[in-house]
């Protein structure tokens, strides 16, 4: 089923009345796992080949937990994020430049970014939240400088989450493919790869839940409060021990400018 703009992941005002909720506790849903932190980052960096005078663009850059690192390898990075909440966790820092802007106002050229092209730009898991994708996705490839590269950092189509069957089946509805991601960078005039790579994650079970209750993914804000406990006590069920093991999986769809 495709994401209408009327679709909560969608629309720009549930979105983010949703970051600007989960600001204030994002990082610390990843804290407990600096390893995944570094692994992200080395697998976004890698690809977008990130050396000391390139000029990248984060866009829905959230508290730029990943982009903080990618930082310290290149000349600039933009933080490009539509939730204040979430744009004020990004550090005060000289080579992060924040700017409060949707990636639909920046493709479409409404907000203009400071440098007048980009050597990377990324998108990790962004995506979903945008309706016209193949436009989005176009609009930024203009802002890539020659050999630039843009990457998409998603889910894939199928999670295996230990979450509760309502939320798993929302998201199979709703998650676009990376396919059609890497097919949509290809009619934006880049050479466009698809790779998947995993992710080992254990949790205390206790904690995982907790950020369940969170809502912790965006896709949780669907779910009301009630149907959240119900949720929480299906996967309790579901995972009576300490802890709970799970591959997290994603695609990183990469596209090169000529
Ligand atoms: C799952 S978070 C990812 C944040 C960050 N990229 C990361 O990986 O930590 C999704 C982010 O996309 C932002 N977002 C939502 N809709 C957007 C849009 N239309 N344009 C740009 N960013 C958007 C949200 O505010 C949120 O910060």
């Amino acid at each position: 089923m495709p994401l209408r703009p009327e679709d909560p992941l969608v629309d720009g005002n549930v979105t983010r009345d949703h970051y600007d909720r989960l600001a204030a506790t994002y990082d610390e849903n990843w804290a407990h796992s600096p390893e995944f932190v570094e692994w992200m980052t080395g697998c976004i960096r890698q690809r977008l080949q990130i050396t000391g005078d390139a000029l990248v663009a984060d866009i829905g850059c959230g508290t730029g937990l990943f982009t903080r690192e990618l930082a310290r390898h290149a000349a600039a990075v933009v933080c490009a994020e539509p939730s204040a909440a979430m744009l004020a966790q990004v550090p005060a820092d000289e080579q992060l430049i924040p700017v409060a802007a949707r990636a639909e106002d920046l493709a479409a050229g409404r907000v203009v970014l400071p440098h007048d092209g980009y050597d990377a730009v990324l998108l990790k898991e962004v995506l979903h939240h945008v309706a016209d994708r193949a436009a989005v996705i176009t609009g930024l490839a203009r802002l890539l400088r020659p050999g630039g590269r843009m990457l998409v950092v998603m889910l894939p189509t199928q999670i295996s989450y230990p979450l509760f069957g309502a939320a798993l089946r929302l998201f199979a509805d709703q998650q676009p493919d990376p396919a059609d991601v890497a097919d949509q960078m290809r009619g934006a005039g880049l050479q466009a790869e698809l790779a998947y790579e995993s992710f080992p994650l254990v949790f205390p079970t206790e904690r995982y839940l907790q950020l369940v209750r969170n809502r912790y993914m965006s896709l949780l804000s669907h779910f009301d409060d009630a149907q959240l406990d119900a949720g929480v006590a299906e996967i309790r069920r579901a995972h009576q021990g300490e802890q709970i093991a799970f591959t997290d999986t994603f695609a990183f769809v990469l596209g090169t400018a000529a």
